[in-house]
């Protein structure tokens, strides 16, 4: 009988399966890459933007789902540098998100004590995406819930170019001593310094690669990917992806 209810999940997915979590062993950091919108989008007729927008109401229900979990960071890849390459027309309509999202889910946001944060090359992102973006880190600074990190006009080597450029300008300064940069120092200088490193990075649609996301910080993360694409994912999904990081032994290049 075990065996034939065994049957019935694995081939009718694993929906109704109860997950058990421990507790004790929640990621602090998941950082996700949010692929497949436009897939989702084709797949029903519809413009590639619908996908992006049923994806921003993904990005509020893992938000809850990740708070309520006790995740701490949740890292959101919502536009890489190489983003720009797209289309005028879906580049505007993702620059106008973050305004369309927080217009509508700050109040919930503070409501769940959630922090607001970004990480990005700022410059170049237009006035009314960092406005909005800003108000809502000026308003949220003093939650202490989860924090929600967007990504935005981000891309790990350009990260990685920013760091060694400061570093760079504290040698040339005299702050520091060239012997004296180490691995800490390039994490000093990182975007997401006063972050903790991601521990489970997640990627939906399908894909296998890492697309330019935090390529210093997910070192030792455990690497967790999904056929789901992003705006069919939900709760039931991120307590997947927790079940199986807290089903890893992560040794850090050491042994148990
Ligand atoms: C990749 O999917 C997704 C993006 C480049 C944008 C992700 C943005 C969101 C999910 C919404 C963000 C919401 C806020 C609040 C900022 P794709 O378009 O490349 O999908 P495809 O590979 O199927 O074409």
């Amino acid at each position: 009988m075990i065996k034939r209810i065994q049957a019935w999940f694995k081939q009718k997915g694993t929906d109704h399966a109860p997950l058990e979590l421990s507790s004790d062993n929640i990621p602090k950091h998941v950082a996700i890459i949010m692929d497949g919108n436009g897939r989702w989008a084709k797949k029903r007729g519809l413009p590639r933007i619908a996908g992006h927008h049923s994806g921003m109401k993904a990005v509020k229900r893992v938000t809850i789902a990740a708070n309520d979990l006790g995740v701490k960071v949740l890292t959101m890849y919502a536009f890489s540098t190489e983003n720009w390459k797209r289309p005028k027309e879906e580049v505007d309509f993702l620059m106008k998100l973050p305004q369309q999202f927080l217009a509508i889910e700050l109040d919930e946001l503070i409501a769940n004590n959630v922090q607001v944060r970004m990480m990005g090359l700022r410059d170049d992102l237009p006035s009314h995406t960092i406005q909005a973006l800003e108000e809502a880190i000026d308003k949220t600074k003093h939650n202490t819930g989860l924090i929600l990190n967007f990504a935005l006009n981000y891309g790990g080597q350009r990260e990685i170019v920013e760091s060694v450029r400061s570093i760079a300008q504290h040698v040339q300064a005299g702050k520091l001593k060239i012997e004296d940069i180490e691995e800490a120092v390039v994490q000093e200088h990182l975007m997401s310094s006063e972050l903790p490193n991601p521990d489970l990075l997640i990627r939906t649609s399908g894909e296998l690669r890492l697309s330019n996301f935090m390529l210093w910080q997910i070192a030792y993360s455990e690497l967790w990917f999904t056929d789901v694409y992003w705006p069919e994912f939900n709760e039931r999904h991120l307590k997947e992806a927790v079940a199986e990081y807290q089903r890893r032994s992560r040794r850090y290049g050491g042994l148990q």
